[in-house]
């Protein structure tokens, strides 16, 4: 391994940052140069804080020591930046979704490509232990073949706790183009691709009242989707159902489950790095899957609700650095975040048109991380958490 990092930039100084320059400083791989953001005022700020550098968009682009930009601006934003990171010459690491549309991914991805230049993209939740040892357990056929499964992510929503939840309830909002990177990409990771899906949608309640801050008690009009129950094919032939909604006060289902014809797993939410997977052996009782082998399961972050988890975002962009380096691929990949983008956007257009919608986007799963891989792959960069991220 190297022993200099790669200098990165950050665009987009908003609540995610902190975590990404955290995570930095707990790499020897990368380093951040420089933030910057379209509002001056918040990127010198968030330098100053989390000691930076500080450099306008333009400076930052323009920095030659700097070889890879991540792009932490609003979903609305990501295609432009990207684009610009791109023609700047630097390989680019986008938070999710890709774009806000699978014409505008495929054009960045070809764009890099003419450029011989990287695209990253987020979530890399799928690096952390518990999804690469379930990788591990499904590889080495502990459930045998993979039938069928299902997937949930049920809730109220965020309006109680978020001060200005109003893009959550608008077009483009909704749970599936929220949470639904994370599910998809972690299914992804396990399975393979999606061929084909089919989706219905439902809005259970017509409006939402703000719980906190300043707008407290205002309602919002919902005009999205807020429930969606969808069907897909993967391309193994392995069928799962999806459920996302918030209009859920209470449930009891798991985040995953995964059916084989030897036995199931239930997968830990794929919002985190390092809760407990469970195994069967065909009806058997479960068993806890050991996970301490693999990097990137210790708990370092507590949660509003008091709960602790893994959080280790930015793992994937010191995956792409080393890839850099070795000539191989990254894992957190332009074309994976391609493909789950064109999954999650057909969800919205099949329940919208009542159609099967076929993916017409295949990529490869990522190379896994075995127990093997992890101190040369990571080496370093799996220290302890300087700090907690709020
Ligand atoms: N907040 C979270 O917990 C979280 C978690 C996971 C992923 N994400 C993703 O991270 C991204 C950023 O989320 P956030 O919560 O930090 O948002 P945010 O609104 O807090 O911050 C976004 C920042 O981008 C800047 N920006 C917007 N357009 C820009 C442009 N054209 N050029 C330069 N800067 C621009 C804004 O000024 C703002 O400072 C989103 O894609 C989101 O989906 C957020």
């Amino acid at each position: 391994m190297s022993a200099s990092p790669m200098n990165v930039g950050i665009i987009g100084c908003g609540v995610i940052s902190t975590a990404y320059i955290r995570g930095a400083t707990r790499s020897s791989h990368i380093r951040v140069q420089s933030v910057a953001d379209i509002r001056e005022d918040a990127a010198r700020s968030q330098a100053s804080a989390m000691g930076v550098g500080y450099a306008t968009i333009d400076e930052l682009l323009a920095d030659p020591s700097i070889e890879i930009v991540i792009n932490l601006t609003v979903p609305n934003a990501h295609a432009d930046v990207s684009r610009r990171i791109l023609e700047a010459g630097k390989h680019v690491y986008s938070e999710k979704p890709l774009t806000v549309s699978v014409e505008q991914a495929q054009a960045l991805l070809h764009f890099a490509a003419e450029r011989g230049l990287r695209v990253g993209c987020a979530p890399d939740t799928f690096l952390g232990a518990s999804h690469q040892a379930c990788r591990a357990l499904l590889d080495e056929g502990r459930i045998g073949k993979v039938l069928g499964g299902a997937a949930s992510f049920l809730s109220r929503g965020m309006e109680a706790w978020h001060p200005n939840p109003d893009f959550f309830f608008k077009p483009g909002g909704g749970p599936v183009l929220d949470l639904g990177p994370y599910y998809i990409t972690v299914l992804v990771n396990l399975l393979g691709p999606v061929r084909t899906l089919t989706a219905t949608a439902s809005t259970g309640y017509p409006t939402r009242r703000i719980g906190s801050g300043d707008r407290a008690d205002e309602e919002i009009i919902v005009e999205t989707p807020t429930s969606y129950s969808a069907l897909l094919t993967f391309e193994s032939g392995a069928r799962f159902t999806l459920d996302a909604s918030w209009d859920v006060w209470k449930h009891q289902r798991s985040p995953i489950e995964i059916y084989g014809t030897e036995g199931s797993l239930l997968v830990p939410d794929p919002n985190f790095f390092g809760d407990e997977p469970k195994v069967s052996k065909r009806a058997e009782e479960w068993q806890a899957v050991d996970i301490s082998a693999f990097a990137f399961g210790e708990r370092n972050r507590t949660l509003r609700t008091g709960r602790e988890v893994a959080d280790h975002r930015s793992i994937g962009v010191v995956d792409m650095a080393l890839a850099i380096k070795d000539a191989r691929p990254h894992r957190a990949s332009g074309e994976l975040a391609l493909h789950v983008l064109e999954v999650l956007l057909a969800i919205g257009r099949s329940a919208r048109e009542s159609q099967v919608v076929e993916i017409g986007s295949r990529c490869e799963r990522p190379i896994p991380v075995s127990p093997g891989d992890n101190e040369l792959v990571f080496e370093a960069s799996n220290q302890p958490h300087p700090g907690k991220v709020a």
